[in-house]
């Protein structure tokens, strides 16, 4: 199929994207689902080449894989997990089977003592041991039991009522430092995040964290900690009391965590309420994705874009452009959710990939990077695909002027890569033009319309997967650096370093004198 796929790119590649408008292309090449608009009208996908793919989503056998992971299938092999993140925002009455077991009973109990706790915490029902009012939440994690929070508060900053949020992730005594600054200990809730709890970063945070706090109210800390994780055992050897441990199961993948325990933070800056309305956007998009035909499947059709970029047309990286300053962080997110899910070498049967696997994700927001990196997207030697997303509507109506320009820019962005200019005169103010992108228009960024945006990346990803042929829900290739730290840190601290490389050893050596 892929050698079909690149013998038609072949022969129509000097075709121009333009051309290819015939007064029906618009709704052929884009899928709604309610609001949600994914066009991709503005890429060399012509009716053969989507025929193409959308077979070959079939014969990678993309929907028995979709099905066998909402019906609790071990489909993350490696790991013997089955991968039912999305039975956490299952709203529906429907069970969710693991082993014989149905989970749904414990994923709303769960839920049920998150909402009473974040509920407690943002009415002051639930103060520190001096009775203060929590008025700061620091949400201690790294990777995904920070990346979702993180991009999700920002997300929803309208909705945001409870206490003031702030999150540590780096290792570097800096951001800690810097956060804590600013902060009352007498007042300020910790939430130790970490699946494993055993992840360096967020265990020697968590233990600075706790002095910061024991400096002030001594032997009462533990009435400011909490902890969401799955190894629950970890959380008490830590001391955090088990009413307020929120557990998850080891189905639900690091970088998957933010619909469960993992999203308390969000919770208790958005309420109970707002957070169910996200958890119901994203169990939109999973009944969309369990039962739209395929040609009009926004995740299948956001996949076969990638597939199409990557593998048929050889772009390695693709731009996230959210023209929506409140998705700040989702470039970073999707970084996290798409390279380490798909950024692997080898097939489900340990065969090497013969296909390029998963690209390179970057973005930023616009209209910021068009007076940054955009140059390079209009007029450097590389194609770059674009995924712009921008909402009809801003959540400030008195601002409506300021949307209008944000929406112009985006579009105006779209057709400049497509159309380009290349007749100019002057090489150097040529556009080459019939540069791809897509755009993802919504109608308002609400917590119901974010869930949706967040749960199509995530399907996105587990489609792309699927046709690789890959485990998307492993991420062996970060132990090695992770081991490798824990043996260097002798060797920073002044331990013999001659067994090392050259280059390690000299770094080595350079520090020390840096330091004497
Ligand atoms: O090192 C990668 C990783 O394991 C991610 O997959 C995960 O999201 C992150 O570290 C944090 O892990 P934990 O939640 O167990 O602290």
């Amino acid at each position: 199929m892929f050698d079909k796929l690149r013998a038609h790119r072949e022969s129509t590649k000097d075709r121009r994207i333009g051309d290819l408008f015939d007064g029906a292309r618009f709704d052929a090449f884009s899928a709604r689902l309610d609001d949600m608009l994914l066009d991709f009208s503005k890429t060399g996908i012509d009716a053969t080449a989507l025929g193409l793919l959308l077979d070959l989503a079939r014969s990678r056998g993309v929907e028995a894989r979709r099905d066998a992971m909402f019906a609790g299938g071990k489909i993350n092999a490696t790991e013997d997990r089955a991968v039912l993140h999305t039975a956490l925002r299952n709203r529906s009455d429907d069970p969710v089977m693991v082993g014989g077991q149905d989970v749904m009973p414990g994923v709303r109990e769960t839920l049920g003592r998150m909402s009473a706790f974040a509920d407690g915490i943002r009415m002051g029902r639930i103060a520190a041991p001096s009775g203060k009012p929590f008025t700061d939440v620091v949400n201690i994690g790294i990777g995904g039991s920070d990346l979702g929070p993180v991009m999700a508060v920002l997300a929803l900053a309208p909705w945001h009522d409870g206490p003031r949020t702030h999150f540590v992730s780096n290792v570097d005594g800096a951001h800690i430092h810097d956060v804590l600054k600013g902060l009352d200990p007498e007042t300020t809730l910790v939430i130790v995040a970490s699946k494993t709890f055993t992840t360096i970063e967020t265990m020697t945070n968590a233990e600075t964290a706790r002095r910061w706090i024991e400096s002030a109210v001594g032997d009462k800390a533990g009435g400011h900690f909490a902890a969401l994780s799955s190894a629950v055992d970890r959380t008490q050897a830590f001391g955090i009391d088990p009413t307020r441990v929120f557990g998850f199961e080891d189905w639900v993948g690091g970088r998957y965590s933010v619909w469960g325990p993992i999203g308390l933070s969000l919770m208790i800056a958005v309420g109970a309420d707002n957070f169910a309305a996200f958890l119901a956007g994203g169990h939109a998009m999973d009944r969309h994705f369990r039962t739209a035909p395929l040609e009009r499947n926004l995740p299948v059709l956001l996949g076969l874009v990638g597939i199409w970029h990557n593998n048929v047309c050889g772009y390695p990286t693709r731009a996230v452009l959210p023209y929506d300053q409140r998705l700040l962080r989702l470039p970073a997110y999707l970084q996290q959710l798409d390279m380490e899910s798909n950024g692997k070498r080898v097939a489900l049967d340990g065969s090497t990939l013969t296909e390029a696997s998963g690209p390179v994700v970057w973005g930023e927001p616009g209209t910021n990077g068009q007076h940054a990196f955009y140059q390079l997207i209009h007029q450097g030697t590389r194609v770059i695909p674009c995924e712009f997303l921008v909402a009809a509507n801003g959540n400030e109506p008195d601002l409506k002027h300021q949307h209008d320009l944000l929406v112009a820019n985006c579009f105006a962005q779209a057709e400049a890569l497509m159309i380009g200019r290349p007749e100019a005169d002057n090489p150097h103010r040529v556009f080459p033009g019939n540069r791809p992108s897509t755009m993802l228009l919504y109608d308002r960024l609400t917590p119901e319309t974010f869930g949706r945006i967040v749960a199509l990346y995530e399907h996105r990803v587990f489609v792309e997967g699927a046709i690789w042929g890959i485990n998307s829900f492993d991420q062996w290739g970060v132990e090695l650096g992770k081991e490798l730290a824990s043996e260097m840190l002798p060797l920073v601290e002044g331990g013999d370093a001659s067994a090392k490389d050259g280059s390690t050893a000299g770094l080595l050596k350079a520090l020390r004198d840096l330091r004497a």
